[in-house]
């Protein structure tokens, strides 16, 4: 049988790395698996159901209640629903960050993440996958861009959408996030001893890729 092949891509919020996953996934024909999705849907589930994100122990209770699946196509499935786009408001992201701090949470997900890797060869991207998810995964990649230009592809993609952008509060809101995954008690975003840096800020998509298709190769 051959040897199933497992990539991590690990860093800061807003740094490319689900765009760039995907397309590698794409390329290479590995399943993508979001895990910011993942937390994405639990303080989705808790929102939608007036659960205060705050309350450790009521956010801990409602994991029982939530089913998440990822599917091929990139859709988000939350209980059978499709919660694709509601997952990327502002507010679940920062409530994503919130849930993202509690041990049972990370539990739950990491367990699930793990039984998703087994399927096949994969590329998985989020904080803490290359140090505690998967970490004998093959290859593992540490994206990163200045919070600058983090801000400046944010605002891109929102002007895109018609919606108004103050780049100084992009870049603050950044920041903040970074900060909080970078502090958290349990699983902080960190680099694995045994990731490489790739710092996009002076790369283009389609660099970034080619670089992690040629690292996968080595
Ligand atoms: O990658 P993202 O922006 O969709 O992630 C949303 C939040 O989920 C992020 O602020 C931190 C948390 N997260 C995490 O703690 N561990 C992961 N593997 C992925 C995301």
């Amino acid at each position: 049988m051959k040897k199933k092949i497992s990539i991590a891509i690990d860093g800061p919020s807003a740094a490319g790395k689900s765009t760039i996953a995907k397309m590698v996934a794409k390329k290479e024909n590995f399943i993508y698996i979001d895990t910011g999705a993942m937390y994405r849907s639990v303080a989705f589930y808790c929102i939608k159901n007036h659960i205060d994100l705050n309350d450790e122990q009521a956010v801990e209770q409602s994991i029982s209640n939530i089913q998440i699946r990822l599917t091929a196509d990139n859709k988000v499935y939350l209980n059978d629903e499709d919660v694709s786009l509601q997952i990327r408001t502002d507010e679940v992201s920062l409530g994503a960050s919130c849930v993202s701090k509690y041990q049972a949470v990370r539990t739950f997900l990491v367990d699930e993440q793990r039984k998703m890797a087994e399927t096949g060869n994969v590329i998985l991207d989020g904080r803490d996958i290359g140090t505690v998810v998967l970490p004998h995964a093959d290859l593992k990649i540490y994206l990163t861009a200045s919070s600058r230009t983090r801000a400046e592809r944010r605002c891109k993609e929102l002007v895109e959408k018609g919606v108004n952008c103050d780049i100084d509060t992009v870049e603050k809101d950044i920041i903040d996030r970074d900060y909080r995954d970078m502090h958290r008690e349990i699983s902080p975003l960190t680099q694995a001893e045994d990731a490489v840096l790739v710092d996009s800020s002076n790369m283009s998509i389609d660099e970034v890729v080619k670089e992690i298709i040629k690292l996968k190769n080595e």
